[in-house]
């Protein structure tokens, strides 16, 4: 096969691009990651190994710490494990946190996120952690025998397999799969109900078909995105554990259609960023129904009254509807901890399909590198 960037081209099969295939790869990946882990209503204890059983119960908070992507995951793990395992969490990006005078409370677990285990920045944290007390240190990685896999003392891999194209797709959502694991099994070591454990539980079998349902918007996404075609700035509004997906949907659009975009919590909006809101910025939303959405919906009618152009990701249930300068996309109905992972995937094709209109380089974008080993 002709080689293109040292990647056999078969790989790509019916796909244009590997960020397109990887994107609908992610309900194969994602039962990957979870096959053998999960029981019919428990995480099963051998998913994090017989190391992390004698370490979890020691564990009185957790320092997470990534890059990029893999930070926008560790983001999200932090609403997980305050909610379900009562653990404090602080996530941080690596380039920042390995030059800080960190203060480390005893039985803190030190967790590193990344797809590639080689970034510089977060292998640099991880050697320096060593040296300041933590616990213990944990990698989610997708790379086996990775430095970050290899240096850390527990590890849960994801199973998305090789991931070509630069912008991260299937990583984070098998990333976000491996963090709820692993949220589960400490919340089950704080006193997690067994009735809460098998409602998680069942929502994750679940997953792989809903995320289907969610590769099944390309269509509506691709018509979608050609109102962004012409525009250089856009903003993405989520609340709470949405707000880092809002923050992962603004990297996707950025990093492969070099269009200027910017994340918010949508509460922020009134503090300053309302003042970019006119009819040339576009604002897409992550609204899954949860007790935060009357609330989102006052945030929107702030933009909608300065004339703003509105494109809503919400299932049915939500009540959005769509009128002039409001577009609803309607996504399938899902169970509420699950949101962060399917509203991922609509995000991940907008940006793909504004970049194809874009005519830019989809896999390799400008000035980007798939893993950054170097400082
Ligand atoms: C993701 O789309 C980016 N390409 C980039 O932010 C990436 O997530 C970051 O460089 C971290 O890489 P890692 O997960 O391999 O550590």
């Amino acid at each position: 096969h002709k080689l293109d960037g040292g990647h056999d081209v078969a790989d790509k099969g019916r796909y244009r691009h590997y960020m397109q295939k990887e994107i609908f790869e992610q309900p194969e990946v994602v039962a990957a990651t979870l096959a053998g882990r999960i029981g019919d209503h428990s995480v099963l204890s051998q998913a994090l190994g017989t190391r992390a059983q004698e370490i979890l119960p020691q564990v009185q908070q957790v320092q997470i710490v990534a890059c990029g992507t893999s930070y926008h995951a560790g983001m999200v793990a932090r609403y997980w494990l305050e909610d379900w395992a009562g653990v404090p969490c602080s996530v941080e990006v690596a380039s920042e946190l390995r030059y800080r005078k960190t203060v480390v409370r005893p039985g803190t677990l030190f967790v590193t996120i990344s797809q590639s285990g080689e970034t510089a920045d977060t292998l640099a944290a991880l050697r320096q952690a060593k040296a300041l007390g933590y616990l213990a240190s944990m990698t989610i990685c997708n790379v086996p025998n990775s430095s970050l896999v290899r240096e850390s003392e527990l590890s849960l891999m994801t199973e998305a397999g090789p991931e070509i194209g630069v912008a991260s797709t299937k990583a984070f959502t098998t990333q976000l799969v491996a963090l709820q694991l692993f949220c589960i099994a400490l919340a089950k070591a704080n006193g997690l109900s067994g009735e809460r454990e098998a409602e998680l539980v069942g929502a994750l079998h679940k997953l792989p078909q809903l995320m289907e349902g969610f590769t099944g918007l390309d269509k509506l996404v691709k018509h979608t995105s050609e109102a962004f075609a012409e525009k250089n700035h856009a903003l993405f509004l989520g609340r709470g554990v949405e707000f880092p997906i809002a923050l992962e949907g603004a990297l996707k659009l950025k990093e492969i259609s070099y269009i200027h975009a910017e994340a918010y919590p949508a509460g922020e909006l009134k503090h300053g960023p309302l003042a970019l809101v006119d009819a040339d910025m576009p604002v897409i939303v992550v609204a899954p129904n949860n007790e935060l959405l009357e609330k989102l919906k006052s945030n929107l009618q702030e933009v909608r009254a300065r004339g703003g152009q509105l494109f809503v990701f919400a299932s049915p249930k939500a009540g959005f509807i769509s009128e002039e300068g409001v577009t609803v996309i309607e996504v399938p109905d899902s169970p509420e901890s699950l949101a962060p992972i399917l509203y991922t995937v609509p995000l991940q094709l907008l940006s793909y399909h504004v970049a194809l209109l874009k005519g830019t380089d989809v896999d390799q974008p400008r000035n980007l590198a798939k893993s950054v080993t170097v400082e």
